[in-house]
């Protein structure tokens, strides 16, 4: 289980979060929906160590990672496999080696092991035989899925996926919902899905959270998320530009220089 408490992140004078609390139940999977820029990657790079936070706990199985030494956090890492905003392949690696940069840092496995490995997770992402292609020779669905295989290499209990089927098309969007549904479901995973793609959203959460202005609004099933009144929540889910929300500032802009949407 992971529990968010009263997570603070400024960027210099921008406030991104501003005290976001949220309980991710083991065996859940949570959509988190809010504007370009509202704090979505922010808020999952924190819960990987990759940022801190300026005040806030972050109770990871019960353990506070604020609270921890570099090695600590290195530690609980290896609980969770991100899938990046965008993939963050590197080009010069074949897909074999990408997959198991994971493995190789983390693990004392024998070659063999890890190539038995690099093979079950391609064939788990509907790409068997493919190890020894480069980035560049795949598409942008074949990308997101070995970064979904890298993500998958360690046997990760928390699954943490950025914007999956951006830039997608919608048969390929389906099928990495299909996938987070079946890992979620299969493997048992707690899955944590960010995304503005509200078809995915509706399928695959057992509960979709909105993050706006720093602070988490709303907090619904797929259902209530359908049919609420909320102005701000309604407004995102039909993607108007007319409506309650305001624009977001950003950092290095004044408040007399906002833009409007
Ligand atoms: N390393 C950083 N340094 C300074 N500001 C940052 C940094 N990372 C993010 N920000 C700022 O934090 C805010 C939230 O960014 P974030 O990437 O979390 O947005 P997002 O909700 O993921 O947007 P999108 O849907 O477009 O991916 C933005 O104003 C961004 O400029
Ligand atoms: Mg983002």
């Amino acid at each position: 289980m992971i529990e968010i408490k009263n997570l603070v992140k400024y960027f210099g004078d921008n406030p991104v979060l501003r005290g976001v609390n949220l309980t991710i139940q083991t065996g859940e999977c949570i959509v988190i929906i809010g504007r370009s820029g509202c704090g979505k990657s922010v808020l999952l790079k924190q819960l990987v160590g990759l940022l801190y936070p300026d005040s806030g706990e972050i109770l990871i199985d019960g353990e506070d990672l604020t609270q921890m030494s570099e090695q600590e956090i290195y530690k609980t890492r290896r609980k969770f496999g991100v899938l990046f905003q965008s993939a963050a392949l590197f080009d010069s690696m074949t897909v074999s080696e990408n997959i198991s940069l994971g493995l190789h840092e983390h693990t004392d496995l024998p070659e063999t092991e890890i190539a038995a490995i690099v093979e079950s997770k391609l064939r788990m992402v509907g790409l068997p035989g493919i190890e020894n292609l480069k980035p560049a020779e795949l598409s942008g669905g074949m990308r997101k899925r070995v970064g979904l295989a890298r993500a998958l290499a360690m046997d990760p209990k928390y699954v943490l996926y950025d914007e999956p089927t951006t830039g997608l098309d919608p048969i390929m969007a389906d099928i990495i919902n299909e996938m987070i549904m079946r890992l979620n479901q299969e493997l048992d995973v707690t899955s944590i899905v960010v995304t503005h793609d509200m078809t995915s959203a509706y399928k695959v959460a057992d509960r979709i959270v909105m993050l706006h202005r720093g602070l988490i609004i709303y907090d619904g099933t797929p259902e209530q998320v359908k049919n609420t009144d909320d102005p701000v929540v309604r407004q995102f889910i039909e993607g108007r530009a007319e409506g309650p929300i305001k624009p977001i500032p950003t950092s290095g802009v004044g408040s007399g220089n906002r833009r409007s949407i």
